[in-house]
Order: C-alpha cells, then sequence, then structure tokens
C-alpha cells in the first residue's frame, strides 16, 4: 500500500500568471523514496498539500492507491498519510510524548499501545525515551525537534509520508545526520516518501527517483544517476551541476546502483563496500584492489555486487528504461514496472 499517482493535475492561484502547478502526471511506486527537486516557487510545495488535501486541485486527480483522494474525507486523509515539515510544528505546551502520540489518540488507541508506541519511535529516532519523553520542545535541539517531527509522522504507521524541505531549517552537519537516520529508518520501514527540497545534494543523497519541477511543470523524473548523466535540458543540467562526475559520483550511495546478490553466489574472498557508501568511494577501491566486482554489504550481510559497469552510466541508464516527457510537462512512464498499469484505476 502506498501508491500514489497524479494524473493532469493542476493548481491555480488567483492572480498568478501562470498555474502554480501546470498538468502535472506522475506514478509514485509503493515503498519509493521520492524527492521534488526545483528552485523556490516552482511549485513543489503546491504539489505535496495536494495529496493530504491541504489544497485541492483545479484540475486532475490524484489517487492513493487507486482512489480518488477527493473522495477520501480530508480528516480520515491526514491520519493515514505522515506529514513533516520545516518548521516542524511541535505543540510547544505538550512533551514530546503527547506530540507523538496525536494521531494514535485521534485514532483511539489504549493509552498501553500508546505509551509502547512512544517508546518505539522515539527509540527508532535515536532519542532514548527514559531521557526525552517528558521534555518540551523548548529544551531539544533543532535536530532534536526535527527527530521528534519524523517520529510524530510515522506515529500511526501510515503507509505515505509527505516532507516538505524537513531538514532546511538546522545547520549542515545536523542535516546530514538527519538525511542518514531517514535512510537508515527507511531502510527498517519501506514508505513510500515523498520529499520536497530545493537542495541538489539533498535530493542526490536521498531519493530512488527525482522529480524535477520547473514553473510548476515537471521537466524530469528519474533515478539519481540518470538525472545527472543525462539531464532533460538545459535547466536541469545547471540545477544539478551535471557536468562534475567526482561530486556526482561523492553523492549517490551504492544500493542505489548495485545488483542483487545472484543466489548461486560464491563468496571468492572479493573486496567489499558498505550499501551506504558513496560511489567514489566503490570507484576508487574497485581501481585499486583490481578486481571486477566489489561485494555489497549491509550490517555485516552481503546484499548485492557493484562492478564498474554500474557505475559507468549507460548501463545504469539500460537497466533503469527511459521517461519521456512531453511538451507540457506530463509525463508518459515506458518503465515496465508501471506498463501494466491502466491509464484509470
Ligand atoms: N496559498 C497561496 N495563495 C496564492 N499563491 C500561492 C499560494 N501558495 C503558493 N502560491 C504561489 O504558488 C507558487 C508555487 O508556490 P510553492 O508551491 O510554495 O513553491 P515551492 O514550494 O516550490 O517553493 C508561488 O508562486 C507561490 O507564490
Ligand atoms: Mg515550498
Amino acid at each position: 500500500m502506498g501508491t500514489i499517482r497524479f494524473e493532469n493535475v493542476s493548481k491555480e492561484f488567483p492572480g498568478m500568471g501562470h498555474p502554480a502547478v501546470d498538468n502535472c502526471s506522475l506514478e509514485v511506486t509503493e515503498g519509493d523514496f521520492v524527492v521534488i527537486l526545483g528552485p523556490s516557487g516552482c511549485g513543489k510545495t503546491t504539489l505535496m498539500k495536494m495529496v493530504n488535501r491541504l489544497y485541492d486541485p483545479s484540475a486532475g486527480t490524484i489517487y492513493l492507491d487507486g482512489q480518488d483522494v477527493q473522495q477520501i474525507s480530508a480528516t480520515k486523509l491526514r491520519r493515514q498519510i505522515g506529514y513533516v515539515i520545516q518548521q516542524i510544528g511541535l505543540f510547544p505546551h505538550m512533551t514530546v510524548a503527547k506530540n507523538v502520540s496525536v494521531v494514535p489518540h485521534l485514532l483511539h488507541w489504549e493509552q498501553e499501545k500508546i505509551d509502547r508506541r512512544v517508546d518505539e519511535l522515539l527509540d527508532l529516532v535515536d532519542l532514548p525515551p527514559a531521557e526525552y519523553r517528558d521534555r518540551y520542545p523548548a529544551q531539544l535541539s533543532g535536530g532534536q525537534q526535527q527527530r521528534v517531527g519524523v517520529a510524530r509522522a510515522l506515529a500511526g504507521d501510515p503507509d505515505v509520508i509527505l516532507m516538505d524541505e524537513p531538514f532546511g531549517a538546522v545547520d549542515a552537519i545536523t542535516r546530514e545526520s538527519l538525511q542518514d537516520e531517514l535512510l537508515d529508518l527507511q531502510r527498517q520501514l519501506h514508505k513510500t516518501i515523498l520529499f520536497v527540497t530545493h537542495d541538489v545534494d539533498e535530493a542526490l543523497r536521498l531519493a530512488d527517483q527525482i522529480v524535477i519541477m520547473q514553473r510548476g511543470q515537471i521537466v524530469q523524473y528519474a533515478p539519481p544517476l540518470e538525472i545527472l548523466s543525462r539531464p532533460a535540458n538545459g535547466f536541469v543540467n545547471q540545477l544539478v551541476g551535471g557536468d562534475d562526475m567526482v561530486r556526482q559520483l561523492s553523492l549517490v550511495r551504492v544500493e542505489k546502483v548495485m545488483q542483487p546478490l545472484p543466489p548461486d553466489f560464491r563468496n571468492n574472498g572479493q573486496p567489499t563496500i558498505e550499501s551506504q557508501h558513496t560511489l567514489r568511494m566503490a570507484l576508487s577501491r574497485l581501481l585499486r584492489s583490481d578486481v571486477e566486482e566489489l561485494v555489497v554489504v549491509e550490517n555485516g550481510t552481503r546484499t548485492g555486487l557493484l562492478s564498474l559497469q554500474d557505475i559507468q552510466t549507460h548501463d545504469q541508464l539500460e537497466t533503469n528504461g527511459q521517461r519521456e516527457v512531453n511538451g507540457r510537462g506530463a509525463l508518459h512512464e515506458k518503465h515496465e514496472k508501471n506498463a501494466t498499469n491502466g491509464r484509470s484505476p
């Protein structure tokens, strides 16, 4: 559960020369981490807010698991979808535990179940419950507040989480560690995450798929490496700094490019690389050790293989298929996993 489909979605605000969101079509696959990237004012927040009905579209339809979100009550929808924003929106007069348990309370869970859930979530976001449960937001650092925001969004165990520049207000070092934690969380939880940012490095680090927006339109929808190696136009190329190969390799993680471990895999003592490490590190290890592929490990378990070919981008493109954008910014999926889906639910 957790597939989101935008079909020719537009949003107009009075007095704007062009629609804030202009005929956008997009399918977000269950369990994918999709980042919407684009400059300020290009319509990212507006696109996202139509998913949980903070805005209603002027035209088009958004489907959540095949159901038109306009047919779901806004209250029900918002309990069903986690939402994290930059301004955090923690209630200042409520303790951390109370903040995290807002949705479970609305869902009328029993207190004992709520208490257990709060502790579990605080553990998950690295805030030891005994220490943090009873604090107030003002007694936390910016990064800690943001973690409480993430815990709160996860509380009702939603299939979908919307995150709008959630780490925009914290310093660069905290932001990187929050990004790492979010990736760790996603490895455990496999939620469908729609994440908005204007920070290119953040998008490249986090995304399975990146949606690039320009003036309300989607100009490209592709995995990070494809965005870098095959920008759809000059705007995308300039935005992501597509000419800087070293920078690109330092941002994309091994796990996004590796191949699954074949069932007949035999360990011949090949060198290993951690799944969270970057392609830059993988490349230097490959070149240094004179082997054809590295064994990818995650928490000590072998999870895949990474060869030089996987890093060379043309192979990446062939295995990932291509996506094509038409003149209106709408998107036609050629991806095999979507090819069997009909146009309507
Ligand atoms: N509630 C609103 N009323 C009028 N205009 C709005 C409203 N929300 C957003 N806009 C306009 O829509 C455009 C897209 O805004 P937004 O989606 O917030 O961009 P982004 O999140 O990419 O920075 C901007 O020009 C903004 O001024
Ligand atoms: Mg915004």
